[in-house]
């Protein structure tokens, strides 16, 4: 068996939060990842057969059972996962029940994955289906992506021409635009089903006056959506008090998606 310490997993997912805390993407215990993993690679690791102890999902994810997952832990901080992470991240398979996660390691204090779980495995069954090659569920709680929910019309189309316009690359990077919820009490199954909703049709979710969510095949493209459009964020804001005198404009945005033959999201341009 291989040191689970050494496994690059581990190191990536240790390299990520480092990155996010820098950032200021994730104050305190902000923002939660999870990564759905192969399970022949954990099994080069872990015994798989090894289960810890079990904890109650509260919902039903049989449509994941057998699936295996490192989460960040509830209430941990993003700045301590580097230096103890079977502290602070864990690695869960979903039970054959659908509503027990077989705890294989980690949250070595008795603690549990994030209360954010169930956005994050709802956004997962969602995402198998638009896309069988997403791995990845990504939250924080990124400044100024923050501070445009308190100040801007909170709709998808509204959003999504504000980041397209003030950036060239945002349309390139996530054509399909950013999916939007209005304020809703964060941690509840409501929560999750609503965003997994959405995850059906956008790689980002803005959850109103609390964050954002980004999902992917791999940490860097979730990671990659959620920086383009704080980056977007803060150029919107940075300019907001001063006349805007240029913008781009609809027809150049059609444009660049014909240049980078886009699937963009048609309706949200006049
Ligand atoms: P957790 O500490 O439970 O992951 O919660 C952090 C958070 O961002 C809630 O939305
Ligand atoms: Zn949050």
């Amino acid at each position: 068996m291989k040191d689970i310490f050494t496994a690059p997993f581990l190191e990536e997912m240790k390299r990520t939060t480092a990155n996010m805390y820098r950032l200021g993407y994730d104050e305190r215990n902000g923002g939660n990842i999870s990564w759905m993993l192969d399970e022949a690679e954990v099994g080069e690791y872990l015994d798989l057969t090894n289960v810890l102890r079990t904890i109650p999902t509260g919902f039903d994810a049989s449509a994941l059972t057998g699936k295996i997952f490192i989460v960040t832990g509830t209430g941990k901080y993003f700045k301590n996962v580097e230096t103890d992470p079977e502290t602070n991240l864990g690695i869960i398979r979903i039970a054959k029940d659908g509503v027990t996660a077989e705890l294989l390691w980690g949250y070595k204090d008795g603690g549990s994955f994030t209360s954010e779980l169930p956005a994050h495995l709802m956004s997962h069954i969602a995402r198998q289906s638009a896309d069988p090659g997403n791995r990845i569920i990504m939250h924080c709680h990124p400044d100024y992506t923050l501070s445009l929910t308190g100040v801007h019309e909170m709709t998808e189309r509204a959003v999504t021409r504000t980041l397209w316009k003030v950036m060239t690359e945002s349309i390139v990077v996530f054509p399909e635009g950013v999916g939007v919820l209005p304020w809703m009490v964060c941690g509840t199954n409501e929560i999750g089903e609503a965003t997994a909703e959405k995850m059906k049709d956008f790689r980002l979710v803005i959850w109103t006056l609390h964050g954002i969510y980004g999902c992917g095949k791999t940490m860097d493209e979730a990671f990659g959506l959620i920086e383009t459009v704080e980056k977007a964020a803060k150029m919107y804001l940075l300019g907001a008090a001063l006349p805007r005198i240029n913008e781009i404009t609809d027809d150049q945005l059609r444009a660049v998606a014909a240049r980078f033959n886009l699937n963009y999201r048609k309706e949200f341009l006049d």
